[in-house]
């Protein structure tokens, strides 16, 4: 089997990294989390009085971001991948809704940008990985083997994120969440540095109607026609 680069790229909230987790999982490669990258940059500023009242001071964010280093771990109990803020495990604080909200506007910083694609590309050089985002397929990785591009409904969105936030113990607002999910929509797609938009040689997948092992099955399938060719 050839090593491949797979690029797993869509809106927010429609489960990329589930089945993007699950895949590497079933196919023994390892998971990049791209999100959790720029969730932890827009976490840092939080923490760091670079954003106040909504406001990001990107001058002082600049200066920062050379001080800004995200890694990757496997848990040791449950093997999924954690991400780490300057060597703390920042996990669970970079998925609040509040990090949420302030995510894509950091995300839009050409700057924020540059230095975070640099560390993707790093990771993805020897092969065998798949990572997942907005601008995996069309700006990471061109010239990935396989991509997706992963669409569903805005409601079945806000509601998946909404049973993952209570999962975590958390009392969330759906029609916040919802509002999150088109504002957020709204940001990626608009922004002028690489916007979400499926690049040409991607395949769509809409799993408004598919079940996790169904789309874990479609998954495989591409993979194998791909890595066996
Ligand atoms: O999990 P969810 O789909 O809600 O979002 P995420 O993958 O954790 O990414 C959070 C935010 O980071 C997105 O809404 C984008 O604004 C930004 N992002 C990006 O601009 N480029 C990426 N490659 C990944 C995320």
């Amino acid at each position: 089997m050839k090593k491949i680069v797979i690029a797993i790229d869509g809106f927010s909230s429609c489960g990329k990294s589930t089945m993007a987790k699950a895949l590497a999982r079933s196919i023994n490669y390892l998971y990049f989390d791209s999100g959790a990258m720029y969730r932890a940059v827009a976490f840092y500023c939080m923490q760091n009085g670079i954003i106040a009242n909504g406001e990001i001071d990107t001058e002082k964010l600049r200066t920062a971001m050379s001080d800004i280093k995200i890694t990757f771990a496997a848990d040791e109990e449950t093997k999924n991948s954690v991400t780490y803020l300057n060597g703390v495990n920042v996990e669970s604080e970079i998925r609040t809704l509040e990090v949420s909200q302030h995510v894509s506007r950091v995300a839009a910083l050409d700057f924020v940008r540059a230095a975070l694609i640099e560390q993707q590309r790093e990771m993805g050089k020897a092969k065998g990985i798949v990572m997942d985002g907005r601008d995996i397929g069309t700006t990471v990785f061109p010239d990935a083997e396989l991509k997706i591009f992963v669409t569903a409904s805005a409601e079945v969105r806000a509601r998946r994120r909404y049973d993952e936030l209570v999962a975590r113990g958390s009392n969330p607002d759906y029609q916040e969440i919802l509002a999150n999910v088109i504002e957020r929509d709204h940001l990626d797609q608009t922004r002028e540095v690489s916007p979400l938009r499926k690049a040409d040689d991607a395949l769509l997948l809409d799993n408004s109607n598919m079940t996790i092992e169904g789309q874990l099955q479609w998954l495989c399938e591409q993979y194998k026609k791909i890595a066996e060719q």
